[in-house]
């Protein structure tokens, strides 16, 4: 049995989840700021963070001080419906938030492969550890682009740089655009804390699965659940 870091924070509804997470990212990030002077916020996409993003972005935080970077991306231009970037631009850059400092993961190499090295010595610029990751789940077991049974997997488990390329399989989940850019399991443990985001009971039953059994290759997130060098916060809301 792996040992876990995990605190439960269930709530009655997806406001009150909202509140507590907005409150404690604004936390987070003073706090990193105060401490190093700089602040590092890593952002999933997905629709879970968005009012949490919206929330931030009105907030009159020294953004300037504050680094925003991508959790994972699909290999697509940063102008595509379906990136990442369009998403995080949209929710959480706004307003104060336009001032931060946006580190995106999508480069000009053809594919994420020829990408990494170029995506890796960005990432490595940033204040480590993170301040705080913010992740969300699919009903896959998938966090980040760790996706069950996937082309890059075994690598993104192990290697011990922050970022690697990913070819999920293709599903419901995935839809068309498998190609991605992720944090490596490396990079998601390199956070003072990590915010997992779930809502719904389908969503419930994958995490309590994920948390009672390490099949990582099935349900990657559960990599995640099964250490305790970084606590992970677990934010449910029905
Ligand atoms: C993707 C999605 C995905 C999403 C999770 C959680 O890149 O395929 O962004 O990883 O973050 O499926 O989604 P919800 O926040 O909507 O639950």
């Amino acid at each position: 049995m792996f040992k876990m870091a995990i605190v439960e924070k269930f709530f009655d509804s997806k406001e009150a989840l909202n509140a507590e997470l907005s409150a404690s990212l604004e936390k987070s990030l003073v706090a990193g700021i105060e401490a190093d002077g700089r602040a590092t916020l890593l952002v999933s996409g997905g629709s879970s963070p968005a009012p949490a993003y919206k929330h931030l972005s009105g907030l009159a935080l020294p953004w300037h001080d504050i680094d925003v970077a991508m959790v994972d991306e699909r290999w697509v231009d940063a102008t595509h419906e379906k990136s990442n970037e369009v998403f995080i631009k949209e929710t959480l850059l706004q307003g104060y938030a336009k001032e931060a400092n946006f580190i995106t993961m999508k480069n000009s190499a053809l594919s994420a492969v020829q990408g990494t090295a170029q995506c890796e010595a960005e990432y490595q610029k940033l204040k480590q550890p993170f301040d705080v990751t913010i992740l969300g789940m699919g009903p896959d077991g998938h966090t980040a682009s760790l996706f069950p049974h996937a082309d890059g997997l075994a690598h993104g488990l192990t290697t011990k740089e922050l970022v690697c390329a990913i070819n999920a399989m293709q599903s419901e989940v995935t839809g068309d655009i498998t190609e991605r850019m992720t944090l490596s399991l490396n990079g998601i443990l390199n956070s003072k804390v990590i915010k997992l985001l779930i809502s719904g009971q389908e969503k419930l039953d994958v995490y309590m699965k994920a948390k009672e059994k390490a099949d990582i290759d099935a349900t990657p997130v559960s990599a995640v659940l099964h250490q305790d060098n970084v606590l992970v916060e677990v934010y449910w809301a029905p």
